[in-house]
């Protein structure tokens, strides 16, 4: 299990998760469709990525696509599909040359046979490397990832392998999507909205949060740079006295 209190003055963030927000609308402000805003994010996670390593940052989780996401028209998922599995392809050599190992989170089984395929594929190729972890939060919710751990305690309960009693915190932290990776220190939300968007709810429980009017497009190294400037002067208290 993680430590929710990785250190009090942490100059620097062991664990970014970043909500990638604001692909329609700089489409739509430089009069393109909306596939191209998503085409042009992806530009912005390969950015993520580098500026992550350049700053020694361990964990990057993106969130990716939500569960509430399913909702957009089939034309803007497909297209969303179809990137994603050509940002894998084109990412795999980065990820082998880093030694970064890729993970996933959220509901796979969601995703098309094709996808998964390719993603398991890459999961298993980097699961050895240390060079840091690349999380993709795919058909992701909040929500949904506790009511999964919850029914999984429940069966544990069922069959006698689990008491009530042994239901804690860490308990629940052990039976979620990625249970040892330490929670995000820092979550980032690009495009102006101030909202979690049932992302990562339990692990952003004492995650500083920081948020830009930058859409997430337009993100370059020195917004990320930012972030961790800003970060770097906050004082995390985690209840205690200032
Ligand atoms: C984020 O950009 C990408 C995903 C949610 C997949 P949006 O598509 O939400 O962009 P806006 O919020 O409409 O501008
Ligand atoms: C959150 O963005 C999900 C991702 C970035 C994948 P949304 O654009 O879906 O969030 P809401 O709908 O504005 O809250
Ligand atoms: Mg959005």
């Amino acid at each position: 299990m993680s430590d929710p209190r990785p250190r009090k003055s942490a100059a620097k963030p062991r664990h970014v998760a970043i909500i990638m927000d604001g692909n329609g609308r700089w489409a739509r402000q430089h009069g393109l469709p909306r596939l191209k805003g998503h085409e042009q994010g992806a530009e912005s996670v390969r950015t993520a990525i580098r500026a992550c390593r350049n700053a020694g940052v361990e964990f990057l989780t993106l969130y990716a696509f939500s569960v509430e996401n399913w909702k957009r028209s089939r034309e803007e998922v497909g297209g969303l599909m179809r990137l994603l599995r050509h940002f894998l392809r084109d990412q795999e050599r980065e990820l082998h040359e880093n030694q970064v190992r890729l993970r996933t989170i959220g509901r796979l089984e969601d995703l098309s046979p094709a996808l998964r395929a390719d993603l398991a594929r890459v999961e298993t190729a980097t699961r050895a490397y240390t060079g840091g972890q690349l999380l993709l939060a795919l058909s992701y919710g909040g929500r949904t990832e506790i009511a999964a751990a919850a029914r999984a305690i429940a069966h544990e309960v069922r069959d006698g392998r689990l008491e009530p009693g042994q239901v804690d915190e860490a308990c629940m932290a052990a039976h979620l999507y990625a249970p040892d990776v330490p929670d995000p220190d820092l979550m980032i939300r690009t495009s102006g909205e101030l909202r979690v968007s049932n992302f990562l709810l339990w692990q952003l429980s004492y995650a500083e949060l920081y948020f830009t009017d930058v859409l997430w497009p337009d993100f370059r190294e020195e917004h990320f740079r930012a972030a961790l400037e800003e970060y770097a002067r906050r004082q995390r208290r985690y209840g205690e006295a200032s």
